[in-house]
């Protein structure tokens, strides 16, 4: 099979192979889980199934050949800023009160206007094709089973449609900007059309990782030439792969500045999100530019080595945008209490992007449901140990060691 190099923005690739058969409609519909064997008819080759979100890295690390595994795993340049992700929620502590009478929690609220079950929702992930054949058709239903959102990449390599097509529950498009003005236009309005509810603007470009370049990491020829006719290229079935790289390399805005949301409004009446803000005078910048609402997020340490974790930067954010827009937090959730700190310190809601690879490449959307229900049994016992009796109840006075202000 033919393939391209990496490239700059869509590090995407290996998988020449994919992953398993696809799954049939039913066994796609069911969300039935991978459940852990009874130790009693174990047999010594058995492996225990998944009973924490961590437990599919290992999963996905038997599944995928070891660059697309790479490629979701791993960080930027020496992964500081990826460790740090999730150093940093096990620094802050949680010191809650005894004796509060709650006995069950509501987990549900809205993000947007829209009510989801859980305040956990999936992050937009690329090249979710790669790491098996249902893709982020898989993702968007278990999503919907779950009753949250799922935020679908442009680089996901399924089709707008198809996503469509695949869930009716509530989605986010995320953008990556096409150079030609025209292209992007129709996308934003096949986004529209297909029923999407808000558009997600990423705004830190640049993945820089080591172990892609090691490897060099590739996309199969077939998925890439697809990827580009799904944005709305129009390309012949004869162009060779230096020549689709080439193609690929010039189709995307790699240096967008903050004018792209008054483009956006003027060709589009859905909410939009920016996602990657880390610093007070861009939140005041996004607040400015009438953003919906704002991703605080590094891209899961896959951007630019050496920034904030995202959750050290979220107390400082919320108290900028004071209120006058919808915060979300992602980068290094893993546990239930990391999601209740990120809401204690001002997130509405999160959104997981390895967690969501993981599971996908290890069992499909059953794995992707079952992830989504290890943070929700994770959080309802978090929120019930700490006396909040709802996703309002969730406060600051619950932790300790709090990321320092100044
Ligand atoms: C394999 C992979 C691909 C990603 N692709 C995209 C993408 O296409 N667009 C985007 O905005 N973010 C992308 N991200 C970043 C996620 O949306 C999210 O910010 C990040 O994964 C959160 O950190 P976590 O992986 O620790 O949950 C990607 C992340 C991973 C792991």
């Amino acid at each position: 099979m033919q393939r391209r190099s990496f490239t700059k923005l869509l590090a995407l690739g290996a998988g020449s192979q994919l992953i398993g058969e696809p799954e049939s409609d039913a066994a796609v519909e069911t969300d039935k889980p991978m459940t852990p064997k009874n130790s009693d008819d174990r047999k010594p080759s058995d492996q225990p199934g998944p009973v924490v979100v961590e437990d599919f890295i290992e999963l996905s690390r038997q599944k995928l050949p070891r660059p697309s595994w790479e490629y979701i795993s791993t960080g930027s340049e020496d992964q500081v800023t990826l460790a740090d992700n999730v150093d940093a929620f096990r620094r802050i502590g949680l010191l809650p009160p005894v004796l509060h009478g709650v006995g069950q929690a509501d987990l549900s609220t809205t993000v947007l206007g829209q009510k989801i079950d859980m305040p956990v929702m999936l992050a937009p992930v690329a090249g979710l094709r790669m790491f098996h054949p249902d893709g982020a058709l898989a993702s968007a239903r278990a999503a919907r089973n779950a009753g949250t959102i799922c935020a679908v990449s442009s680089s996901c390599f399924s089709s707008i449609e198809e996503v469509a097509a695949a869930s009716d529950g509530p989605k986010w498009f995320q953008v990556y900007m096409p150079q030609d003005k025209g292209v992007a236009r129709s996308l934003v309005k096949r986004v529209e059309a297909a029923g999407f509810s808000a558009i997600v603007i990423t705004v830190d470009l640049g993945e820089r990782k080591d172990a892609d370049r090691r490897n060099r990491f590739s996309v199969p020829h077939d998925m890439l030439l697809k990827h580009l006719r799904d944005i709305g290229h129009t390309l012949p079935d004869s162009i060779t792969t230096e020549k689709l790289d080439a193609f690929n390399q010039a189709a995307w805005q790699l240096s967008m500045s903050w004018d792209i949301f008054d483009w956006l409004r003027g060709i589009t009446n859905l909410p939009l999100i920016v996602k990657g803000v880390l610093t007070e005078a861009d939140a005041r910048r996004a607040v400015k530019e009438d953003v919906d609402a704002i991703v605080v997020s590094n891209h899961g340490g896959r951007r630019l080595d050496g920034m904030p974790a995202s959750i050290d930067r979220m107390q400082r954010v919320a108290e900028t945008v004071n209120g006058k827009s919808e915060l979300l937090l992602d980068s290094g959730i893993r546990r239930g209490t990391d999601v209740l700190k990120a809401l204690a310190l001002g997130a509405r809601a999160v959104l997981v992007g390895r967690p969501q690879a993981w599971s996908l490449s290890a069992a499909g959307q059953q794995g992707v449901s079952q992830m989504l229900g290890f943070f929700r049994e994770e959080l309802e016992n978090a929120m019930i140990s700490c006396g909040c009796r709802n996703v309002g109840d969730i406060s600051s006075n619950l932790l300790l060691n709090t990321p320092p202000m100044d």
